[in-house]
Order: C-alpha cells, then sequence, then structure tokens
C-alpha cells in the first residue's frame, strides 16, 4: 500500500510517499528556518503562509521522486493535530482536496505517533509494546506504546519542553534558531562538569519533567558572568547544560521502562538527535539489558515520511478521515 503524506504542522512543509510503513520511496522536505532565523523562532503567520506556497511545489516533488502520478497512490495521509493551527490547516485543507479529487482514502496522522513511527522505518524488527521517550520542540513525553495505534502518557513536562529549553539555552549563548544542534555541537568543545546544574523534579510524578527552572538556571548563569566582567567559555556551559538535561531524560525513561516491565525502548522527536542524549541512553540501555531503537539522524526532526509509516498502521486499524477533517492545536496522544 502506497500512501501519499504530508506534514505541515509547524515550520517544515514535507511530503513523502511511503510504501506499507516500511519503505520510503520519496521524502521532500522545504524548510523556512532560514526566514524564521531573523526573527528568533517560528513566526505562526509566516509559517502558515510559506506553507501555502509550498505545498503543491512540494507534493509534486514526493510524488515525481517516488516514480507515480496522484492516481498510483492508494491513500492520502495529513498531520492534523497537534501544532500550530494555521500550519496544520494548510496541510489538512490540501490533502482534503488531493483525497476528494484523486477519490482516495484520507488518513488522518496525530504528528507525536509519527515521530514514534519513525523507528519503524528503520527498524524492522521493533512492534509494540514497548516504552518511547519523546522530546522535541512541543513535547517531552515518555509514553507506553501500547500497540501500532494505542499510546499511554505516563510522564510529560509541567512546563517547557526538552527542545525549547535546548532553544532558549541556545539564544542566551548565541547561537542561532534553532539551537539544539549548535548546542550539541558546542558542548562536544567543553567541559561537561564545568558548572552544577539543577535537576528539578515533580513531587509525586516521577515521570514527569520541569525544564523550566534548569532554562532559568542557565540563563541567570550567563547573566551573573557577564555582569561581573568574567570570562567563560560558552562551550563549557553548553556541555553542563547538555549534561544535566541528557541525565533527566534517560534517568526517567530508565526508571519507567524497569518500573513497568519494558525491555525495548525507543527514543523520538528532534531532541533524539542529541548526540549526548543518544550517548547516555544507548549506554544505559545497554547496562541495563534494554534494547535501544533510535531514528537515524535524518529521521529525527519533522519530516512526512513518518507521517506516512504511522498512516499505514492508522489505515489497518481503520481510522479513516472525511472532509469535515479539522487541524486541531492541541491532542493527546491518548485521544487519537
Ligand atoms: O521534532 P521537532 O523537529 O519539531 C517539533 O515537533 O517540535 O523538534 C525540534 C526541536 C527544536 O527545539 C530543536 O532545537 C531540537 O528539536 N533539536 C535538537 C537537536 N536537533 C534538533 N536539540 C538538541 N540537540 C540536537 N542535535
Ligand atoms: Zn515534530
Amino acid at each position: 500500500m502506497k500512501i501519499l503524506a504530508i506534514e505541515s504542522s509547524c515550520d517544515e512543509t514535507a511530503a513523502a510517499v511511503v510504501e506499507d510503513g516500511k519503505i520510503i520511496l520519496s521524502s521532500v522536505i522545504s524548510s523556512q528556518i532560514e526566514e524564521h532565523k531573523l526573527y528568533g523562532g517560528v513566526v505562526p503567520e509566516i509559517a502558515s503562509r510559506r506553507h501555502s506556497e509550498n505545498i503543491l511545489g512540494v507534493v509534486d516533488e514526493a510524488l515525481k521522486k517516488a516514480d507515480m502520478e496522484l492516481s498510483d497512490v492508494d491513500a492520502v495521509a495529513v498531520t492534523y493535530a497537534p501544532g500550530l493551527i494555521g500550519a496544520l490547516l494548510v496541510g489538512v485543507s490540501f490533502a482534503k482536496g488531493l483525497s476528494m479529487s484523486a477519490e482516495k482514502p484520507l488518513i488522518p496522522v496525530h504528528h507525536i505517533a509519527g515521530h514514534i513511527a519513525a523507528n519503524y522505518l528503520a527498524h524492522e524488527e521493533l512492534k509494540p509494546p514497548y516504552l518511547c521517550l519523546v522530546a522535541s520542540g512541543g513535547h517531552s513525553h515518555i509514553v507506553e506504546v501500547l500497540n501500532y495505534t494505542e499510546f499511554k502518557v505516563i510522564g510529560r513536562t509541567r512546563d517547557d519542553a526538552a527542545g525549547e529549553c535546548f532553544d532558549k539555552v541556545a539564544r542566551i549563548l548565541g547561537f542561532p534558531y534553532p539551537g539544539g544542534i549548535h548546542v550539541d555541537n558546542a558542548a562536544k568543545l567543553g567541559n561537561p562538569d564545568a558548572y552544577k546544574l539543577p535537576r528539578p523534579s515533580v513531587n509525586g510524578s516521577p515521570y514527569d519533567f520541569s525544564f523550566s527552572g534548569l532554562k532559568t538556571a542557565v540563563i541567570n548563569l550567563v547573566h551573573n558572568l557577564e555582569q561581573k566582567n568574567l570570562t567563560f567559555d560558552k562551550n563549557d556551559i553548553a556541555a553542563s547544560f547538555q549534561k544535566t538535561i541528557a541525565e533527566i531524560l534517560v534517568e526517567k525513561t530508565l526508571n519507567a521502562a524497569k518500573e513497568k516491565g519494558y525491555t525495548n525502548v525507543a527514543i523520538a522527536g528532534g531532541v533524539s538527535a542529541n548526540s549526548g542524549v543518544r550517548t547516555l541512553l544507548q549506554s544505559e540501555c545497554t547496562r541495563n539489558n534494554i534494547t535501544l531503537f533510535m531514528p537515524p539522524l535524518s529521521l529525527c526532526g519533522d519530516n512526512a515520511a513518518m507521517i506516512g509509516c504511522q498512516a499505514y498502521y492508522n489505515f489497518l486499524s481503520g481510522i479513516r478521515a472525511d472532509e469535515s477533517l479539522n487541524a486541531i492545536a492541541t491532542l493527546s496522544l491518548e485521544n487519537i
């Protein structure tokens, strides 16, 4: 089954053709990052406009690269939640038009379910149930993947998402948006033990995260050093921050896996590209006899191949949409 998938929930306009949830026949991503960089973050109105301008070309290219016409695909899939409402609406409206005109089934996909599904594209042997750490620009979850379309969120952030925290730390260190990759690169050159930073936890909710205190601690640290005219190496701050956030993410995920009895763990979302998180999670999983599944770096960030993969499993379990499909800005993974 060949699915044409569309993703437009944030600042990437993406389309892909995926066969049977496994084989990526094409994957095209048009990023708006260069433009949003000027403003230090995503400007929703600009994002919607650029999606509208780009979507036709991106979908055309995805079909061309797969050597297909619209009539050759078996279904059209689209990210309908969560995300920027105006951005999502562009993809949803376009997908509805394609599905109606070509008379193909329409499959709605939850963005976070898509991130998790990126793992199936890389690891054919991975099958639910397993535990997944989801860390992106908008979400930080510990998720029990009960089956391909049912999820139980057992941990969530009470304030900032992990990616948001990376981006804010990057900004105070003078790196451009989105800053996660720059913090990652700087951390490789710094001393991770140079600064001791707080590890906030949430009373009574052992798997929940709270990152705003860590973010504020880094901002205060930099301000203090600057006010005292002290010289400092921003690589050391990046390395200390990355070590701290990686330890928080990994410790809670491992605790959850051990307490819930999971021997398979996966990671998903933009922050799963982080070298510190990947290395620590791998060594802790190995030490605890847990098998770890990670998407390749090319599938960690937003893309439509992951949406096409999840759409296949949604289709198999009977999830369909019609012309009444709407975009939803906030939607729990448990209500897809
Ligand atoms: O999943 P994603 O592409 O978009 C959302 O669904 O939010 O995640 C984007 C986030 C951004 O905050 C970005 O800075 C972060 O992922 N990110 C990273 C790295 N690459 C991307 N954070 C840390 N280290 C990285 N290498
Ligand atoms: Zn995402």
